[in-house]
């Protein structure tokens, strides 16, 4: 496992036992307390993982450490798993209308063996993991809880400027509505020839524009950006190009490295490198260049970090871009540059969602049944134009015949909760749960439609 995946599963699995559902599940069956150790145990592990996987690459016992921890914590993974299908067999049968639709998904089970057999499991499991913790002590680990972003506990994939064109659907004005955004000197500048290199002197700052993209989760800024990174124009246009997924803590240092690793083609090793080396480094890779630096995923919204970096990056000459994109507001006005707009991306009309839904939802080559069609169009309304809605929705649906288990989804509650992204700045309701179900596919439906049910009662 790469650095810091597990710390993130554990994370993950602790905030799982900490949910309504199971927590209600837990109490009325009985093992209640069981579930509070369980979950007081794998936080206290949790705490020293960042430093073990860190670790382990010098260290074998830490290694073995590690792996043998991951047996126990697989099994707890599975405890969670049981629990949200237990809720959602309870969730049904409480509201009986609704049992016919979905009792194909799920095989009954009897709630007594079900207390007795969690009960036993849990245990055994919170027993090995005491044996994990008091090893621990011994490796003399330090403490780090550094995942700082708001939803931390979902695990977000490092993006990076890979895109296949052609499984992208719509954007063309958006993408070229940025591609010019790029393209575009100062207002007052006539940028001309392509040699890269123009000694203009104009206000510092006033070199390198910054471009935000903002939107909800889900939203495709992450895709929009790698389609500009590589149009052909573009491309030519900027040198050097780099691409960062900041998504972590903004931490100016790391991000310096990453900023020079992406710079340079010839290979500084920057990782024992202190921050006046590599300030040096970085400025000298960027200063009088006309360089493109993507930004991906920023949720840093403290104007002195972000200004840290900006003052290393300020020297590119005339032209240079940074394109950034964020879901906050907040933090799009923070690092935009005064005078040019952050660009307020919208939805993918009904069609674009149509289509994104359709791929996945139903076989190639096999016609699919029409009323099945017809509700699918309902389901995509609801998206609201957000592909990741879409999406993942369409894979949940995929291989799924029945009429009711369609029904069931359209009806579902989870579309009751609005996302305000007027207010809330991290807003995306429906979606943080959608990346979840997607990012964690082929997860079961039950999971899915579990962490619905907690959103929808405002967990
Ligand atoms: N136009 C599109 N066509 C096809 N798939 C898309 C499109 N836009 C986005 N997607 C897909 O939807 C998912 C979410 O897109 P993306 O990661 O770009 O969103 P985002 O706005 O960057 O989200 P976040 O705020 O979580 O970073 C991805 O799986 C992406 O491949
Ligand atoms: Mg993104």
């Amino acid at each position: 496992m790469a650095e810091g995946v597990l710390f993130d599963f554990v994370g993950n699995i602790v905030a799982s036992l900490a949910s309504q559902a199971i927590q209600e599940i837990g109490l009325a069956s009985n093992v209640g307390k069981d579930v509070e150790k369980l979950k007081n145990k794998l936080s206290a592990i949790k705490v020293v993982l960042l430093d073990a996987e860190e670790q382990q690459a010098n260290n074998d016992a830490v290694k073995d450490w590690l792996r043998r921890l991951k047996g126990a914590v697989y099994d707890a993974d599975d405890v969670v798993d049981e629990f949200e299908t237990e809720a959602l067999r309870r969730q049904v049968e409480i509201h009986g209308s609704k049992r016919k639709m979905v009792k194909n998904f799920f095989s009954r089970s009897n709630p007594l063996a079900f207390h007795v057999k969690m009960g036993h499991r849990i245990q055994d499991i919170t027993e090995r993991l005491d044996g994990f913790a008091s090893d621990m002590s011994g490796f003399h680990f330090r403490e780090r809880l550094h995942d700082t972003r708001p939803f931390a506990m979902i695990k977000r994939e490092q993006t990076h400027s890979f895109i296949r064109e052609s499984t992208v659907i719509g954007r063309d004005q958006d993408k070229k509505n940025i591609v010019e955004l790029l393209l575009k000197g100062p207002p007052d500048f006539n940028l001309g020839g392509g040699d890269g290199v123009h000694h203009h002197h104009h206000p510092a700052d006033q070199n390198v524009g910054i471009i935000p993209i903002v939107g909800i989760g889900g939203l495709g800024k992450t895709t929009l950006a790698q389609l500009v990174y590589n149009d052909q124009s573009v491309a030519e246009h900027f040198r050097p190009r780099m691409w960062v997924c900041v998504s972590d803590e903004f931490d100016v240092k790391l991000l310096t490295q990453k900023i020079i690793r992406c710079a340079n083609s010839s290979d500084i090793d920057c990782s024992n490198k202190e921050m006046e080396q590599l300030q040096a480094i970085l400025r000298k890779a960027v200063d009088g260049r006309r360089y493109l630096l993507v930004l991906d995923d920023v949720w840093n919204d403290k104007v002195e970090k972000w200004n840290k970096l900006k003052e290393l990056l300020m020297g590119g000459c005339v032209g240079s871009k940074i394109l950034v994109t964020t879901r906050s507001k907040k933090v799009a006005k923070i690092m935009g540059t005064v005078g040019i707009e952050a660009y307020h991306l919208e939805g993918l009309n009904e069609e674009e969602c149509w289509e994104l839904f359709k791929q996945r939802a139903f076989e190639q080559g096999h016609e699919p049944d029409p009323k099945l069609v017809e509700i699918g169009k309902e389901i995509v309304k609801k998206c609201k134009g957000v592909p990741l809605a879409a999406k993942s929705l369409g894979s949940l649906m995929r291989f799924k015949t029945q009429e009711s288990e369609w029904l069931y989804v359209k009806n579902n509650e989870i579309w009751r909760i609005e996302g305000d992204d007027d207010n809330d700045d991290d807003g995306d309701g429906i979606v943080r749960v959608l990346r979840l179900s997607y990012d964690h596919l082929p997860s079961k439906l039950k999971a899915v439609l579990c962490l619905l049910r907690n959103i929808s009662q405002g967990s």
